[in-house]
């Protein structure tokens, strides 16, 4: 019987690391872990503004907030910029950025925003790109922009228009470890990207997370899950 690709890799994991979380799902959890009926929560960066469409039932009010119009509609949705955000200071309990924060091209004006927005005791939960793994920063290192977002493209089947120029000017333990601006670190974890779009990446990426399995490798991994509490 024909099995998809993520059902192929879903059994390979099965076998091999069967405690393995996918990187939406660890972060999924982690959103709504910090959902209650209470809950002022604001997705900046929210693409088409699945996250808020899935979970935002479970706070009191979701908003997800992007510069760009969402492809498809649903979920309230408020077009503007993280470096302006249309938001009251201190009104939000909750901000989250997924695979946002390597787009900025500086860290201070995007987070003093979302620091002024956040209430005392807030929490921000970043998943993003670590620049220590080196499937991140080779291609990085050695591939101009176009040339990167084209390979990228067509490994992973996405449209290139997806594709954002990166920066990652905060993507590193070190700087999360440090915190930013009032906002201190509360929770760290590294998680490899298993993307099964195309066998051989998945067999790639597989490789690594099993090179990277010892405790004191794990910063190597692709992403970075951080959780901040603004003291
Ligand atoms: C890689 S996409 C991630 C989308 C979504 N968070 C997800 O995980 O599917 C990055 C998103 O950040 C948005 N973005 C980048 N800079 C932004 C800014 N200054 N203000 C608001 N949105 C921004 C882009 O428009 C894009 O939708």
């Amino acid at each position: 019987m024909a099995t998809t690709h993520k059902e192929w890799a879903n059994q390979v994991l099965r076998r091999i690391d069967p405690a393995f979380r996918h990187r939406w799902v660890v972060y999924s959890d982690e959103v709504k872990n910090h959902l209650n009926p209470e809950t002022i929560w604001i997705d900046c960066g929210c693409g088409d503004n699945e996250a808020v469409r899935a979970f935002g039932v479970q706070a009191n009010c979701a908003a997800g907030l992007d510069i760009q119009e969402p492809l498809t509609g649903g979920g309230n949705f408020v077009k503007g910029d993280i470096k302006r955000l249309p938001f009251a200071s201190g009104c939000a309990d909750l901000i989250t950025l997924r695979f946002v924060v390597e787009h900025f091209p500086e860290v201070e004006a995007y987070f003093s925003e979302i620091d002024r927005v956040l209430r005392k005791n807030g929490k921000v939960i970043i998943l993003t790109t670590n620049i220590l793994s080196p499937l991140i920063f080779l291609p990085r290192l050695v591939l101009p922009y176009p040339i990167k977002n084209w390979i990228l493209s067509r490994l992973f089947k996405v449209d290139s228009a997806e594709i954002f120029p990166t920066f990652h000017q905060l993507n590193s333990p070190g700087k999360f470890a440090k915190g930013i601006k009032n906002l201190h670190l509360q929770h760290l974890e590294f998680i490899s990207d298993l993307n099964y779009t195309r066998k051989w990446v998945f067999r790639i990426l597989l490789f690594w997370h099993i090179l990277t399995r010892p405790a004191f490798l794990h910063k190597f991994r692709t992403n970075i899950l951080a959780v901040l509490e603004k003291r």
